[in-house]
């Protein structure tokens, strides 16, 4: 069976679950392609070698340039800070590999443009990583809402709360400099809630928004890759810096055919560790989707008979769900790391098709479009146009 080679830059969070991923797919998965783990890379060899050993890869590299020009490479796997993903990716795409790059597409609008328009002029295959479309429960929210079930959309509210911050002595990491991450919360959390609103109830056509950073500055923090074994506290300063991102972003939204929604994005919410969550309602039915029980989605039907009527909690575990019939037997619960799997699985069955995977860079552009209208509609205090 024909190998597809994989090089995956960064080895850390995200990098350890996209290695999960490849090493497990082939055990859930019948797939046309065998993928290759061939190379890792970062920036400190002794963290990155342990990363080598410990996730299964055959070889470690420090310079990505070097991955990206190798032969024996078909995807170019993106899981850097998002300021390193355009360089990254257009040198990929002018080595014809496949990319394949975490969320937010870029760290701006104009990178995340270049990034498209060199995958479209090399005409390389593309993907992003919005791994929740791929969980069981949120490909039956698809197919109930794609079914008419729901009826036309009138709602849709949504909330991703995460508390990690709270503390004022937290100290100034790379996800809370603009220069590095673009933004905090908003392109962070909120780029989630965009995309799992494009895929279920369609395209944005104009927001308003507010934001808020909550504590201005930090202790600055020397973050280099030899700390991310655990000795941040050492490399804490006295000195402050200053935060450049918002600690939490809430905005309104109008949809295109109709619909409404609000969305709001906090690293603020104490207790909320990953707390995604959202409601849509339409006029047959609505649907509640909550990450931390990701096996569920509840349902309410207006066509059930009146004396039955209340939202079901569905276990989405059974065969008939999307991608459920690979796992366990109906009823075995998966969790976080599957919808990894599942996304590369999808990835690597596109390639061998001569398939453009989904999601693709066009949904990171079009979440990237929201995102900066939401941006743009905070600095001017009001409704801004989706592009
Ligand atoms: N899909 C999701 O649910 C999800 C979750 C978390 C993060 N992310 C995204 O994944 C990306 C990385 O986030 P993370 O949490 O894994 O960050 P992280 O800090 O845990 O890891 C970043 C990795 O990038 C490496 N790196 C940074 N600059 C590099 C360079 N120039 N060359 C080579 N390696 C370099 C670092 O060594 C590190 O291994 C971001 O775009 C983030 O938004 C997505």
């Amino acid at each position: 069976m024909k190998e597809i080679g994989i090089g995956l830059i960064g080895y850390k969070f995200m990098g350890r679950a996209h290695s999960h991923a490849y090493r497990d797919v082939e055990i859930f998965f019948d797939l046309p392609v065998v993928p290759a783990m061939k190379v890792i890379c970062g920036r400190a060899e002794k963290p990155l070698r342990m990363a080598k050993e410990r996730f299964g890869w055959d070889e470690y590299e420090t310079d990505w340039k070097k991955v990206v020009r190798r032969k024996d490479i078909d995807i170019i796997d993106i899981t850097t800070p998002p300021n390193a993903h355009k360089d990254i990716a257009i040198e990929a795409a002018k080595e014809g590999k496949v990319i394949f790059c975490e969320k937010p597409l870029a760290s701006t609008m104009k990178d995340a443009y270049e990034m498209m328009e060199a995958a479209e002029k090399y005409g390389v295959k593309h993907a992003i990583c919005f791994n929740y479309r791929k969980l069981p429960a949120i490909g039956l929210a698809k197919k109930l809402i794609d079914e008419g079930k729901l009826g036309k959309i009138f709602h849709m509210r949504a909330v991703y709360l995460q508390d990690w911050i709270i503390d004022p002595e937290f100290p100034l990491v790379w996800r809370l400099d603009k220069e590095v991450a673009g933004s905090g919360a908003h392109g962070d959390l909120n780029a989630h809630l965009i995309d799992m609103a494009r895929y279920l109830v369609g395209e944005f056509d104009e927001v308003t928004g507010m934001n808020e950073t909550f504590i201005k500055e930090r202790p600055l923090i020397k973050e280099t890759d030899e700390l991310e074994t655990g000795l941040k506290d050492k490399a804490k300063s006295r000195q402050k810096g200053t935060v450049t991102v918002d600690d939490a972003t809430l905005f309104l939204a109008r949809f295109k055919n109709g619909a409404i929604g609000s969305f709001e994005a906090t690293r603020f919410a104490a207790g909320r560790k990953n707390g995604q969550r959202f409601e849509i309602n339409g006029s047959r039915g609505s649907i509640v989707f909550n990450l931390e029980n990701l096996n569920e989605l509840m349902y309410y039907s207006v066509d059930d008979p009146e004396y039955v009527q209340g939202f079901r909690t569905i276990l989405a575990t059974d065969a008939s769900h999307p991608y459920a019939g690979n796992w366990w037997p109906a009823g075995h619960i998966i969790g976080y790391g599957e919808a990894f799997i599942n996304m590369v699985a999808d990835l690597l069955t596109s390639i061998a098709r001569g398939e453009n995977p989904s999601p693709n860079f066009y949904d990171g552009i079009k979440c990237q479009e929201v995102l900066t209208a939401v941006e743009e509609s905070i600095n001017k205090r009001g409704w801004v146009k989706v592009k």
